[in-house]
C-alpha cells in the first residue's frame, strides 16, 4: 500500500514536473485558455513553417548574394579594414552593400514606400511580411505607464492590436519599458527616419505568435522586469512572472525578421530564440558590449528544437562581445557573410547536434592564444560531436582563428549549392556589413 502510494505520488510528481517546466520558462503565471489557444496555434505554425529541405532556403539565399552585383563595391576596395571603410566619404547615390539592403535602400521614396521592405527578407525568415497588409500606426508617445490599459499612441498600445499594423515613429524617442513588451502577430516595427531607442527597461517578447518584422531600432541596457499584470492583446491580459532581461526573446514563434538593429548591454541574451521558434532571419545587425549574445534553443532535452531554422547574415559582431554568436541546440543554422571582429571566449557554439553551415564569414581572433578557436562544443566527447555537421566554407580566418569542422564534408556542398551560386567570400564581409545596425535614413533621399 505504502509502496504503491509512493509510486502514485511519484507519478503525479512527474506529471506535474513535465507540465510545469514550459510554463515556468514561458513567464506565463496563469496558463489560461487564452494562452493555451495561442500555444496550440503557434505549434501548428511551427509545423507549417519548418522546411524539411533547408538546402532549398540556403541555396536560394546564396543565389541572391551571388547575383548581387559587386562591381561598384570593388571601387570601395576589398580587404579593407572597417576603420578604413568608416573613413571613406559617402560616395555614390545609394549605399546598399548587400542584396537585402539593395531591395529598398536605393529608393529615394523609401518613406512613402515603407511597406516594400516586407518583400526584402532572405533566408529562413523569407516571406515574413509583418504588418504589410495593415494600416500605419504612428507612435507619438514614448511613455509606458499603464500596463493594463496602454495609452493610444504608445508602442505597447500598438503591439497589442489584433489587426496587422505597420508601426512607425513620429519622432526620435527613448522608450523605457516598464515590463516586457508582449507582441501580437502580423506587426512591423519600422524605426526608419527616427532615432528610436528602447532602453533602460524591459525588452521584447515574441511569444506564440507569427509574422513579425523589427527594423532599425536601438535596443540596449535592457533589464529584467518584475512581472505582474500585463495586457498582451486587445481583449486579454494576464499575470507574468519576472522577465529575463533579454533584448528580444523569441518563444515558440515563426516568421520573424530582425534587421538593422543596434543592440548592446542586455541583462540576459541580446536575442534568444527558443521553444522551436523557426523561419527566422537576423540580418544587418550590429552587436557590441555583451556577454551571451544569442541563444538558439535553451534545453538539451527539448528535441522539438530540431524544427529551429535560422539565418544569421550581414551582421557585425563587434567590440566587447564575449561568446554565443550564436550558441545553438538541435536546429539548422545558416551563418553567412557576417563580420566577427571581437570575441573573448569563442564565437559559435552548441550542443545536441545542431547543423551549423558557416559560409563567407570573417573571423578575427582575439590576441589571447587560448581563445583562437571560433567553435565550442558542449556536453559531448569528440567521438560524439564528430558526427555533428558544423561546416566552414569560404570563411576568412584572421589572427590565427580556427574553425573546427565536424560531420559530413559534403554537407556544405549540399547546403551551399555549387560554387557558382556561393555566398560572397569572407574577405568581402567588411563591405557587406558596412551599414550594419540602425541607419540614419533621411526622407526623400536614398537611405
Ligand atoms: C583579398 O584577399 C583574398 C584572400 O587573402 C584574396 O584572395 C583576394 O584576391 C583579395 N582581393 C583583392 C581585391 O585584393
Ligand atoms: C495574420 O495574417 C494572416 C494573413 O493575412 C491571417 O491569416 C492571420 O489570421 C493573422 N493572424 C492573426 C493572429 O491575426
Ligand atoms: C562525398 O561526395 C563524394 C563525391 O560526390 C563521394 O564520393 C563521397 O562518398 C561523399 N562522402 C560522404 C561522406 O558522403
Amino acid at each position: 500500500m505504502a509502496a504503491s502510494n509512493r509510486s502514485f505520488s511519484l507519478f503525479f510528481f512527474f506529471l506535474f514536473f513535465v507540465d510545469i517546466i514550459p510554463t515556468l520558462q514561458a513567464h506565463i503565471a496563469e496558463y489560461d485558455d487564452y494562452w493555451k489557444q495561442r500555444e496550440v496555434e503557434a505549434k501548428e505554425h511551427i509545423e507549417k513553417a519548418y522546411n524539411p529541405n533547408p538546402e532549398v532556403v540556403t541555396q536560394h539565399f546564396n543565389h541572391h548574394v551571388a547575383r548581387y552585383k559587386t562591381k561598384s563595391l570593388s571601387l570601395m576596395g576589398f580587404n579593407s579594414t572597417r576603420r578604413h571603410l568608416r573613413g571613406m566619404r559617402k560616395g555614390g547615390p545609394c549605399q546598399a552593400t548587400n542584396p537585402i539592403d539593395q531591395c529598398w535602400r536605393c529608393d529615394p521614396n523609401w518613406a512613402r514606400n515603407r511597406r516594400r521592405l516586407a518583400d526584402c527578407a532572405l533566408g529562413f525568415g523569407r516571406g515574413t511580411t509583418g504588418g504589410k497588409n495593415g494600416r500605419f500606426y504612428v507612435v507619438t508617445d514614448p511613455s509606458d505607464d499603464d500596463l493594463l490599459n496602454p495609452k493610444p499612441g504608445t508602442l505597447r498600445h500598438a503591439v497589442i492590436q489584433k489587426r496587422p499594423l505597420w508601426i512607425v515613429f513620429a519622432r526620435s524617442m527613448i522608450i523605457k519599458l516598464k515590463q516586457e513588451l508582449i507582441m501580437t502577430s502580423n506587426k512591423t516595427i519600422d524605426a526608419r527616419g527616427a532615432n528610436v531607442h528602447v532602453a533602460y527597461g524591459a525588452g521584447f517578447t515574441i511569444q506564440f505568435v507569427r509574422n513579425i518584422i523589427i527594423h532599425g531600432l536601438h535596443i540596449h541596457d535592457i533589464v529584467p522586469g518584475s512581472g505582474g499584470l500585463i495586457r498582451d492583446a486587445e481583449d486579454h491580459y494576464g499575470l507574468r512572472t519576472r522577465s529575463d532581461g533579454d533584448g528580444i526573446s523569441v518563444f515558440g514563434a515563426t516568421n520573424i525578421w530582425l534587421d538593422h538593429l543596434s543592440m548592446y548591454n542586455c541583462y540576459d541574451g541580446i536575442i534568444d530564440a527558443i521553444q522551436a521558434s523557426t523561419a527566422i532571419t537576423i540580418s544587418n545587425c550590429h552587436f557590441t558590449n555583451h556577454n551571451e549574445v544569442m541563444l538558439f534553443g535553451a534545453s538539451d532535452s527539448y528535441s522539438e528544437d530540431q524544427k529551429m531554422q535560422i539565418t544569421v547574415a550581414f551582421t557585425h559582431f563587434g567590440k566587447g562581445l564575449v561568446q554565443r554568436m550564436p550558441r545553438c541546440r538541435w536546429g539548422f543554422i545558416h551563418v553567412v557573410n557576417n563580420d566577427y571582429t571581437h570575441w573573448l571566449m569563442y564565437a559559435i557554439g552548441g550542443s545536441s547536434h545542431p547543423t551549423i553551415i558557416s559560409q563567407g564569414n570573417r573571423f578575427v581572433a582575439p590576441p589571447n592564444m587560448a581563445a583562437k578557436e571560433v567553435t565550442k562544443r558542449d556536453y559531448a566527447p569528440p567521438q560524439v560531436w564528430k558526427s555533428w555537421n558544423w561546416r566552414s566554407e569560404g570563411d576568412v580566418m584572421v589572427n590565427g582563428a580556427i574553425f573546427t569542422q565536424s560531420g559530413d564534408p559534403n554537407a556544405s556542398k549540399k547546403y551551399a549549392g555549387n560554387t557558382m551560386l556561393s555566398a560572397k567570400p569572407g574577405y568581402m564581409v567588411p563591405i557587406l556589413t558596412k551599414h550594419s545596425g540602425s541607419l540614419d535614413c533621411i526622407r526623400g533621399r536614398p537611405c
